[in-house]
């Protein structure tokens, strides 16, 4: 079956990276999270998109330069104003403790290529198994070194590489750098690349996928998983295949 990755939580419908997001993701029947880390200037491990503050929250500047306590006081409730209740940007930690009591997989991606975060990935990866989350978790990257460390770090958690362009073959790529998977723009994903790397043992979660006919196609070849802002959709759509 192909497993639906709730991108960003839900962010179709809620703030994206909240906890709301990730919450009301589950219950629409998301598989799993997909979700962005960023750090502190204190060393926390922070769940946000942009290496700046500035497009989802009230306030400005960048992350790195925020202490946890400072970064906790912003409101990232972002073009969801409606919502009743500020919405906080969560740390790794809370999200992990929540998801470690539910059924969901989560896809950690280390916003690690415009600043290069001293010690990301021993971070994540201490995280990860203080909450015995390594068999649910898949480690990815654009930055494709990160994922290689955390592969040696931590060769029981699986790793993907993002992939913005298309590879002739994206499933040896992923052979050499010991991904079990690969994470590929859905336009660089089509039928004959989805079913060589299957057949290849290599996993392919596309991203990011809310067009319908896209969502359709990716169910109809048994792709390992779709990355989309809407698994509400998602789900209606795998239900009625
Ligand atoms: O997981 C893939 C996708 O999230 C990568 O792009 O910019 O949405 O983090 P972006
Ligand atoms: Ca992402």
């Amino acid at each position: 079956m192909t497993l639906i990755l709730a991108h960003r939580g839900f962010a179709a419908e809620y703030p994206e990276n909240t906890m709301i997001a990730f919450k009301e993701a589950e219950k629409a029947g998301a598989d799993g999270l997909e979700l962005d880390v960023q750090m502190t200037k204190d060393g926390e491990l922070v769940v946000i998109h942009d290496e700046k503050v500035d497009r989802t929250t009230d306030g400005t500047g960048l992350v790195m330069d925020y202490n946890y306590k400072d970064l906790r006081k912003l409101d990232a409730r972002f073009k969801f104003k409606a919502l009743p209740e500020k919405q906080q940007i969560p740390a790794l930690s809370e999200v992990l403790e929540w998801l470690s009591k539910t059924g969901l997989s989560c896809n950690i991606e280390l916003k690690n290529t415009i600043v290069p975060y001293e010690g990301m990935e021993e971070k994540v990866i201490k995280m990860v198994r203080d909450y015995q989350l390594s068999d649910r978790v898949i480690i990815s990257s654009f930055n494709h070194y990160s994922i290689v460390r955390s592969y040696m770090l931590a060769p029981e958690i699986e790793i993907a590489p993002l992939l913005s362009e298309g590879l002739y073959m994206p499933w040896v790529y992923a052979q050499s750098i010991r991904a079990s998977g690969f994470h590929p723009h859905w336009r660089a994903a089509p039928d004959q690349i989805i079913k060589a790397s299957l057949e290849s043992g290599i996993e392919v979660r596309p991203y990011t996928v809310n067009k319908d006919a896209e969502l359709e196609r990716l169910f109809r070849v048994n792709c390992s998983g779709v990355i989309t802002d809407d698994p509400a959709k998602a789900y209606k759509i795998r239900r009625n295949k």
